[in-house]
């Protein structure tokens, strides 16, 4: 979805334009009206305002635009053997074959269905968590199980050795770990606040710098980060949730340009509601920050409609998420983002249409 841009601001927009387009060089460009689709663009255009778009062609002239200076060539690139991602809606049952994933939260929910997706597809698949006894399962089914904590940094660095020195390659990263802090700005604590961009932000960035040489060398990988409908919509009480998730959405985008001459795709999955521990952790999170301050109020009745996403009713399965992530893992080309289970696809296009006081308008209901 294109970044929304001030349509009465000409100049600033138009600068804005200028910029993305002399970043992303002539064939970037190309390529990024060929994935965002006509009526991605169409939308770009409107948002931008007519005398914009004049203004960023007028100045990028006929000869084109400014390419990107600075990167490798793909060809001057060492080579590990490139193996060939295939199959398109149904993935190919051999499509992991002599493939390795690294799957993070995969003690729960999402992360361990999108392991044992991976798994049947014949990926190697390296599962990790805190609670590696949680992952008992999936070790009885040949997935390893490592200990791994998003906060600690040396965790994380000989998990990923630990991967390549075993495997020999990575070639997807699902970046899925994440819990929700709810909670009023005023009340949850900086420290908390901090920890949360930790885990679902910083965490997630940590691994990318840790996988990104091995999958540079092999000039081919995919990295799926788990954002959330969450990362395009906001909730009163779920602040510091929602600004992970719409950096998660905005370190991908960018992301997805640096490493695209890598031979490396990145790939957003934005779940609805989903049936796993996440809700109740959440709801957890709520009641102690908001308990016996001015927001327990609004707390109370955030909570009710928590809890009725909880179950199949509301939410769906984490099954269906592990299947979109497997999707995405073996696509020959994937999309950009993969919006998943009830409601996804409306809320993205609902935010894409509603001005913003239209939509403060309906979650203020809640
Ligand atoms: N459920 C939803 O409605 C929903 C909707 C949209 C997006 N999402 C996103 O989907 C992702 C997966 O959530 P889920 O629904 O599957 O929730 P979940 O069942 O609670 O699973 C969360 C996973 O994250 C791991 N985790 C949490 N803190 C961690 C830390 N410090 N270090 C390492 N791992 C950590 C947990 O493992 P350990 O506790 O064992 O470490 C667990 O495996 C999250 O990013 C979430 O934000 C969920």
């Amino acid at each position: 979805m294109p970044t929304p841009i001030n349509p009465g601001s000409t100049a600033s927009t138009s600068q804005h334009l200028l910029g993305l387009a002399s970043q992303a060089g002539r064939s970037g460009v190309r390529g990024l009206v060929s994935q965002a689709g006509r009526s991605g663009v169409r939308d770009l255009v409107s948002q931008a305002g007519r005398s914009g778009v004049r203004d960023l062609m007028s100045r990028a002239g006929r000869g084109g635009l400014p390419g990107l200076g600075g990167l490798p060539r793909r060809a001057d690139l060492p080579k590990l053997p490139r193996l060939p991602f295939g199959g398109e809606e149904e993935p190919d049952p051999t499509s992991g074959h002599g493939k390795v994933a690294l799957v993070t939260g995969a003690s729960s929910g999402i992360g361990s269905a999108a392991a044992l997706e991976l798994a049947k597809l014949g990926f190697t698949v390296y599962g990790v968590a805190r609670r590696v006894e949680r992952m008992q399962t999936l070790a009885n089914l040949g997935i390893t199980a490592l200990r791994m904590d998003l906060t600690d940094d040396a965790s994380m660095t000989s998990g990923v050795q630990r991967v390549i020195e075993e495997a020999g390659r990575l070639d997807v990263l699902v970046n899925n770990a994440g819990y929700g802090s709810y909670g009023a700005v005023e009340t949850v604590p900086m420290d908390e606040a901090r920890r949360q961009f930790e885990v679902n932000l910083f965490g997630l960035a940590r691994l990318v710098q840790l996988v990104t040489p091995t999958m540079r060398e092999q000039s081919s990988g995919r990295i799926i980060n788990v954002s959330s409908v969450g990362g395009k919509i906001y909730e009163p009480l779920g602040a510091w949730y929602h600004a992970t998730k719409f950096a998660v959405e905005g370190l991908s985008d960018s992301l997805r340009l640096e490493l695209a001459p890598f031979g490396i795709e990145v790939v957003i999955i934005e779940p609805g509601p989903i049936d796993t521990e996440w809700t109740p952790i959440a709801r957890r999170n709520l009641a102690e920050r908001s308990k016996g301050t001015p927001y327990e109020a609004r707390a109370r009745r955030l909570a009710t409609m928590l809890k009725r996403m909880e179950g199949p009713r509301f939410a769906s399965s984490p099954e269906l998420v592990g299947r979109r992530i497997a999707l995405a893992a073996t696509t020959g080309s994937p999309r950009t983002r993969y919006p998943v289970g009830v409601g996804a696809g409306t809320v993205t296009r609902a935010r894409r249409v509603l001005p913003d006081r239209a939509l403060d308008a309906i979650v203020n209901q809640l």
